[in-house]
């Protein structure tokens, strides 16, 4: 690992504590790696997102009030979640849809910088500075909760064991392709764990995304014209206007419409064609 390549490792620490203070069991770098310590004055734990729940509001975190097209996508994300399944969620739309899981279903969401059993936002007097989620996020984590290395969190992924994982994307292509780390020249956010995480066909992968960019741009097309982060990976697209299932070989079936939409309105604003299932229903919605 890294640890071969560094000849000088150098740790900035908060405490520095005698010989044999600590349980060879709960050492994570044996000290054979470890060079030079340095002990500063001023140590600050510094915190990158903070993201807090109020007691009050536990279900939107989402900001602006009137952002209809993002609540109705997280309502129905939130119908993705079954009892006993393991997921993974992205930041923004899947994490805020976890907010709506029934009382009565217990999901354990994985982070994949090592943790299991994430549990909300912390409250103001709950954030700690060592607790994030991958998006570098405060987070909480709720009994029965683990912690791991990175490599264990990409084992667990890459082996399948994650049944869900629902994130966002740039594009989609019509047998599943997806696009959701960059535009060449412009925007690169780092592909981040997403390729992993839609490497195994034993995870159901879910969009959530607005179904067009801005000036009515396609997002669900023919063929990704974007560098893909994964292929034909991807099983269901939702967004604030249908929900399709996607077959890797029959491409895309219209099963969801937005109340007050027709199917054209939706031939429309999509780059490809689709089926449309013969038990095409309303777009459902998570009730609270
Ligand atoms: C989750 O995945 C595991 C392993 O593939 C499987 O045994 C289990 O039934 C799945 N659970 C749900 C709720 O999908
Ligand atoms: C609890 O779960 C059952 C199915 O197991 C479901 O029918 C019911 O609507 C759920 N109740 C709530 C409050 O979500």
């Amino acid at each position: 690992g890294i640890y071969d390549i560094l000849h000088l490792m150098c740790f900035p620490v908060e405490e520095i504590v005698d010989i044999g203070s600590f349980a060879p069991e709960d050492i994570h770098i044996p000290k054979i790696y470890v060079h030079r310590l340095i002990k500063g004055e001023k140590y600050e734990k510094r915190i990158e997102r903070l993201s807090v729940r109020k007691e009050e509001d536990v279900k939107t975190k989402s900001g602006n009030p009137g952002d209809n097209v993002r609540e109705r996508i997280i309502k129905r994300a939130a119908l993705e979640f079954e009892d006993g399944m393991y997921a993974n969620l992205g930041i923004g739309i899947p994490l805020l849809a976890s907010n709506f899981i029934s009382p009565n279903i217990t999901v354990h969401l994985q982070s994949e910088n090592g943790i299991l059993g994430l549990g909300p936002y912390p409250l103001q007097n709950e954030v700690d500075a060592d607790l994030i989620n991958a998006g570098k996020e405060t987070v909480t984590v709720l009994p029965g909760a683990s912690y791991f290395s990175s490599d264990e969190s990409f084992a667990m992924i890459r082996g399948g064991h994650v049944n869900l994982t629902m994130l966002g994307a740039m594009q989609v292509s019509k047998y599943g392709d997806l696009a959701n780390w960059m535009i060449p020249g412009k925007m690169v956010k780092g592909m981040g764990g997403a390729m992993d995480l839609v490497s195994s066909a034993k995870t159901k992968v879910v969009v959530t995304m607005e179904h067009s960019a801005k000036g009515n741009v396609h997002k669900i097309m023919e063929k990704c014209t974007l560098p893909l982060t994964g292929k034909q990976c991807v099983n269901r697209i939702i967004t604030e206007k249908a929900v399709f299932d996607v077959d890797s070989k029959k491409g895309l079936t219209l099963i969801e419409l937005w109340e007050g939409l027709t199917v054209d309105d939706i031939k429309k604003s999509t780059g490809c064609d689709f089926a449309v299932s013969p038990k095409l229903m309303p777009m459902r919605q998570i009730t609270t």
